[in-house]
């Protein structure tokens, strides 16, 4: 790729667009593969880090599915995980006997999925299972993905594609990693 054209707040880039793109039509296999028998499928995508990645994955879907969102607060904008999480905004959709694909942007402690598919499994799905775009497997609390993207065993703070730091650098159409230069950043300052 051009780096001219790289975004100061990236130190690198590890997976660029086309790679993405290629990687994500192959999930997209797995998820056509997986529910071929499914007669109601539902894409779960944890807002807002899954917004390009469901997005295209959506697209080259060719399973009919709907759509549905769950919001889930945990580093609250920070490099650093809170450990605790919320749910900020839950589904809209009723998903008893429903096939559900919980569609993820990345996995660290495992805290915010773990909570998330707690809240769902209540819920008489016909089944449940987790894609993550990136699994960055340092966990504090057990949690196996069904099928991942990308896997990063580095414990570096990502950026591009959907993950940001401080809800900017999400429309980057590449994932890298952040600048640390930039973590004192005026921009990027957290409001007190
Ligand atoms: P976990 O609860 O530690 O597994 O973290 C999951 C959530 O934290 C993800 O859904 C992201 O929103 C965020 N997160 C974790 N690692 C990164 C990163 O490297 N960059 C940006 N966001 C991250
Ligand atoms: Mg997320």
């Amino acid at each position: 790729m051009d780096t001219k054209k790289l975004h100061p707040h990236f130190q690198e880039v590890l997976w660029d667009e086309a790679t993405i793109d290629k990687r994500i039509s192959e999930l997209a296999t797995w998820v056509d593969e997986t529910y071929k028998d499914s007669k109601d499928l539902i894409l779960v995508g944890v807002l807002k880090g899954c917004i390009p990645f469901l997005a295209k994955l959506s697209a080259k879907v060719t399973k009919d599915h709907s759509i549905d969102f769950i919001i889930a607060s945990s580093y609250g904008g920070t490099a650093k995980s809170s450990g605790s999480v919320k749910i900020v905004l839950d589904l809209a959709s009723d998903i008893s006997g429903k096939d559900v694909l919980i569609v993820e942007d990345i996995i660290e402690s495992g805290i915010t999925i773990n909570k998330i598919s707690e809240l769902l499994h209540t819920r008489n799905a016909r089944s449940i299972r987790v894609m993550t775009l990136i699994d960055k497997p340092f966990r504090k609390v057990e949690f196996k993905p069904d099928v991942t993207g990308f896997l990063l065993t580095q414990k570096k703070f990502l950026v591009g594609f959907g993950l940001d730091y401080f809800e900017k650098l999400r429309n980057l159409p590449y994932v890298g990693v952040f600048n640390l230069d930039y973590l004192e950043h005026e921009i990027y300052k957290p409001k007190k």
